[in-house]
């Protein structure tokens, strides 16, 4: 493992008995739960289908994205051993509806081609060391009819913003290792068709639709 990566991987394994409480933070959580459960609603899960979460942290999606269907498979999956511990802790599958949390590095995959039908990434790819490396393992392993539902953050539109990103990003870089300025629409778009499907705060916050392209 690169030595960004051990460091990402102990970061996170540090904060995980944090992770929620933070997370659940008022105000601030109310939001983020909003934009991950409507990021949810938009992989419109159907019977059959294989979903992976990529970059589960605690697996706090989980038990959302298992509740849109009947049939098929949840994977969660992170870099971080006790991140995939704690979310392990989360899921109850049924015959039916299997769930599973894996530690997986998803620059390196160790899943299959062409292996699922949706995946879903919030607040992960502005994480993720590489963003290229990571958008081309998304791109292998989902099916070629397949779609990403990605969540994350950036620069907002407006400058006058900025005084409230500025120290955001700052404090995510130092505490999460997280480059909330990143452009991730258009380091995804190398592989991807990428549709806006929202913005919220001043485009700060955004949740994008990724098909695979066809040229
Ligand atoms: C900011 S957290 C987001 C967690 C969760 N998706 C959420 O919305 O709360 C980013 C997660 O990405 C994971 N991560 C970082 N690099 C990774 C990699 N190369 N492969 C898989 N997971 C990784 C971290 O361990 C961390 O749990």
């Amino acid at each position: 493992m690169s030595e960004e990566k051990e460091k990402i991987s102990s970061r996170y394994d540090f904060w995980t008995p944090f992770y929620d409480a933070v997370d659940n933070f008022p105000l601030f959580s109310r939001y983020q739960r909003g934009w991950k459960k409507k990021a949810v609603k938009h992989l419109h899960a159907s019977d059959g289908d294989r979903i992976l979460d990529v970059g589960t942290g605690t697996g706090q999606l989980l038990p959302w994205i298992s509740k849109e269907f009947e049939k098929g498979s949840v994977i969660g999956s992170d870099i971080s051993e006790k991140m995939v511990e704690k979310a392990r802790t989360k899921v109850d599958g049924t015959d039916d509806l299997k769930i599973e949390v894996v530690q997986d590095d998803i620059e390196d995959s160790s899943f299959p081609s062409d292996h699922f039908d949706k995946i879903i990434a919030t607040f992960a790819f502005t994480t993720f060391p590489n963003v290229d490396k990571a958008a081309s393992e998304c791109a292998r392993i989902l099916k070629p009819d397949g779609k990403m539902i990605v969540l994350d953050t950036g620069k907002p539109e407006k400058t006058h913003a900025n005084i409230l990103f500025y120290p955001m990003m700052v404090s995510a870089k130092i505490f999460g290792r997280t480059h909330m300025d990143r452009e991730i629409k258009k380091e995804l778009s190398e592989y991807f068709e990428v549709k806006t499907l929202e913005k919220n705060m001043l485009g700060m916050v955004y949740t994008l639709k990724c098909k695979l392209r066809s040229d």
